[in-house]
């Protein structure tokens, strides 16, 4: 194992019902540092660009419209194995299948409206992170 790093968003779900802090204090009680954070509005380009793999599914605009509709908090997270066990503490997408003691299955009772989005590899953390964040806005 290594020490890694993963993007996080709490999505305009999550910040909307006030997840933000609980979202945090997961990743944080876990032993994750948070190296980078901030709230934003993503743009129709950011996110058309950030879901570019989903671009040919069905609920591709509807997607886009949804994280476009309200603030997100984005954060880059390091520690141990950092994609594969945040992948874990929030759960499957289907926030109905997603298991109890899991983000998405705490908080969440919706595939899209899901309350949180981690990147699902090292290529996926190094593409999205781009999109987010601009270099001197990452600490290390
Ligand atoms: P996320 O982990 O951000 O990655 C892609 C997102 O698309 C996913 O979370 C959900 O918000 C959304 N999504 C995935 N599958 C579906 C689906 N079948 N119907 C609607 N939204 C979906």
């Amino acid at each position: 194992m290594a020490v890694e790093r993963t993007l996080l968003l709490v999505k305009p779900d999550g910040v909307e019902r006030g997840l933000i802090g609980e979202v945090i204090s997961r990743l944080e009680r876990k032993g994750f540092k948070i190296v980078a954070l901030k709230m934003l509005k993503m743009t129709r380009e950011q996110a058309e660009e950030f879901y570019s793999v989903h671009r040919e599914r069905p609920f591709f605009q509807e997607l886009v419209d949804f994280i476009t509709s309200g603030p997100i908090v984005a954060m880059i997270v390091e520690g141990e194995n950092a994609v594969e066990t945040v992948r874990i503490m929030i759960g499957p997408t289907d926030g109905r299948k997603a298991p109890p003691g899991t983000i998405r299955g705490d908080f969440s009772l919706d595939i899209m409206e899901n309350i949180v989005h981690a990147s699902d590899s090292k290529e996926s953390f190094e593409r999205e992170h781009k999109i987010v964040f601009k270099p001197e806005e990452i600490i290390g």
